[in-house]
């Protein structure tokens, strides 16, 4: 990892304090009802999770003991049982919800579905045999690959159902990317469509399956279940692939939830880390259940007449967490949106917003700043006045989006909860809490009751307030990632090892830079490692770099983010080629279209300059902070002279 100075200079002053009404109705009041519930959780952890695991969820059995720390391997609720679905479907079956809206979904094209709690039930029991029948059971892996469509919820569900951990692959990915999780996974069967609707395009993805498993390439599959959803001309594999149209509507309805272990897996979710191959996140069901549904709970201050409504896609971790599993569990009515604003419809959202009465819009920075783009006209001609509370996710927010979002999108009413965590983390961890928190334009806040996030240098000694360091966590939490999928290893060196334990005391390392000031309020500066945000999403810069080497034409590759205005940052690659390969304009668009076809169009390079070198260190090291300087069109920051060859830089330079 490079060493980066940490510098902040965001100096941001203003304060917006909740609105009083909002506070009066909310679950956690005000900033005293906070700091006590901090205090309390910082005091005993294990008491404050297990009070609220006996209160908010439903178990089958359980548990006998809270917290079993093996650093770095925590087990939570150890010995009990539960199943998700249960908390997400059956309770709410024996109350009044049971006819009310679990999900609320809007087309691209406009058509849409509304799913009762009883009728999500019944559909997820219906997949989760048609799994069984498909040789499906306990333990197994299923990936899902899916647009943005009921169907995708309900395979989740249904796999949590029978207790097989689900890993959904975003519909984005690539062909490539999408075996290569599946083949970490070893997922016995696949579940897919036809393809999505999005930006008025069908998007296919039964050909990206198709091509995936070509050749034996996944070798564990034996079944695709396939959505029908565009109706475009699919092939249909006979003894493989199999319509869901076909089996679902047949199936028995019957299916008792399976009873897991608390620390059973629920899911593996592949996320980008610092080498070249994707991580598989592994979350576990009884405390990822409880976290997520606290979270939801008091960060978004769920009531129950409420429309809740994340706009991100169910291939990330705030899909699983804030569109299935934490609104469901707390019988919340959480609404799915196909598509995208697009040139058609550039207010798609603001008509969903207004045909649907969200009360609740969570969305990310990237989103904002596109939207701030196409003008103030769109979110002005409908009618926003139901929302409530606003939420941002992804990336660091810059105050002036901040602003837009709070003035045009929330008309000054609505506080904005800026949620920091990750993959790993499994849910909110350093978030405001509307009825609670005054918020800061550009800050996530404050660490959410039972988060014990610090700032620390690189030895992990505590920082001064208002100091840069690394944003690290000190105790064990319920929706922490148990491991990397198949890689204790490197789960232990990737989290906790760059940080060393103090006192046999070990911290999590979050990989993010971070500044606290003197009233305890957190500002995310970014990544501290080789990972690019690139609209909310992280992509390992190494992947990046692979995918480009495994071209013939590629000798070396070097990617780095640049600063962008829409995207937060763009992919920047340096690449000296081989001699037999020429360089030219065609070669270059090639090259980006083969970074689409390796991972998937998230990652295409936004520029790729060729070069006679890179720039390294006497030990054979790219020097990143010098291609990032260049890619951002700056003069190259500090000192030079560790270069083993100073001509280099010069050419570079002359090359921009
Ligand atoms: C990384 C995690 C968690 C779902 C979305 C991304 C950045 C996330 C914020 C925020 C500043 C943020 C961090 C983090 N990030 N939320 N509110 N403010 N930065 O999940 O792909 O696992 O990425 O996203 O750098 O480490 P992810």
């Amino acid at each position: 990892m490079s060493q980066p100075t940490i510098e902040s200079i965001l100096q941001e002053q203003r304060l917006f304090p909740p609105p009083a009404d909002l506070a009066a109705q909310a679950e956690i009041k005000s900033a005293e009802e906070y700091e006590q519930l901090y205090a309390k959780a910082e005091a005993d952890p294990q008491a404050f999770w297990a009070e609220l695991a006996e209160k908010e969820l439903d178990w089958f059995e359980k548990w006998d003991t809270v917290l079993d720390w093996q650093p770095p391997f925590a087990k939570w609720f150890v010995g009990g049982k539960l199943n998700i679905t249960y908390n997400c479907l059956d309770r709410h079956l024996k109350t009044w919800r049971r006819n009310k809206a679990a999900l609320i979904w809007e087309g691209e094209p406009g058509d849409s579905r509304t799913l009762t709690y009883a009728q999500l039930h019944r559909e997820v029991c219906q997949t989760a045999n048609v799994l069984k029948q498909l040789g499906v059971g306990k333990g197994d892996r299923v990936g899902i690959y899916m647009p943005m469509v009921p169907e995708a919820a309900i395979a989740m569900l249904a796999c949590a159902r029978i207790g097989a951990p689900h890993t959904v692959v975003f519909g984005g990915f690539s062909a490539e990317a999408l075996k290569d999780r599946l083949n970490d996974a070893e997922a016995k069967l696949v579940i897919t469509a036809d393809g999505g609707f999005r930006k008025d395009k069908a998007v296919p993805l039964k050909t990206a399956v198709d091509k995936a498993l070509a050749d034996n390439g996944v070798p564990s599959v034996n079944n695709v279940l396939v959505v029908q959803r565009t109706k475009a001309d699919v092939t249909m594999a006979s003894n493989r692939d199999h319509w869901w149209h076909e089996l679902v509507p047949a199936a028995s309805a019957d299916c008792p939830p399976e009873p897991m272990d608390s620390e059973d897996m629920l899911f593996i979710l592949y996320t980008s880390g610092t080498t070249g191959r994707p991580k598989g996140v592994v979350h576990t069901t009884g405390g990822y259940n409880l976290y997520t549904h606290m979270t939801c709970k008091w960060a978004f201050d769920l009531k129950d007449n409420d429309v809740y409504w994340c706009t991100a896609d169910v291939g990330w971790i705030t899909g699983h967490s804030y569109i299935v599993y934490g609104p469901l569990s707390n019988g919340a009515t959480s609404l799915m949106y196909e598509g995208a604003p697009r040139p058609s419809n550039p207010g798609c959202f603001w008509d969903v917003v207004e045909k649907y009465g969200v009360n609740i819009f969570y969305t990310a920075p990237t989103a904002i700043r596109a939207f701030i783009k196409l003008g103030d006209q769109h979110p002005q001609a409908r009618n926003l006045s139901s929302l409530r509370i606003l939420g941002t996710v992804g990336e660091p927010i810059n105050p002036e989006a901040w602003i837009w979002y709070q003035q045009v999108i929330g008309g000054g009413k609505c506080p904005i909860i800026d949620t920091w965590w990750q993959t790993e983390t499994g849910g909110f961890m350093i978030t405001p809490l509307p009825g609670a928190t005054s918020t800061k334009p550009g800050s996530a806040t404050r660490p959410f009751p039972g988060i014990l996030a610090d700032v620390v240098d690189l030895d992990g000694n505590p920082v001064a307030d208002n100091e840069g360091g690394y944003l690290v966590v000190r105790h064990p939490w319920p929706s922490m990632m148990r491991t990397v999928y198949g890689d204790d290893d490197r789960f232990r060196r990737t989290y906790w090892e760059h940080i060393p334990p103090k006192d046999g005391k070990y911290v999590y390392f979050a990989g993010d830079g971070v500044r606290r000031d003197e009233d305890g309020y957190f500002w995310i500066m970014g990544r501290v490692d080789d990972v690019i945000n690139v609209s909310g999403h992280r992509l390992g810069t190494m992947e990046i770099e692979s995918a480009l080497v495994s071209h013939p034409a590629v000798a070396e590759a070097a990617v780095v983010g640049r600063p962008d205005d829409l995207k937060g940052e763009d992919v920047f690659a340096f690449v000296t080629l081989e001699n037999t390969h020429p360089p030219s304009d065609e070669l270059n668009s090639e090259l980006k279209q083969h970074v689409v076809n390796e991972i998937g169009v998230i990652a295409r390079p936004g520029e790729i300059r060729f070069a006679d070198a890179l720039p390294k260190t006497r030990s054979g090291k790219i020097i990143r902070r010098f291609l990032r300087n260049l890619a951002s069109g700056e003069d190259i920051a500090g000192d030079a002279s560790t270069m083993e060859d100073q001509s280099v830089l010069d050419k570079l330079r002359q090359g921009s």
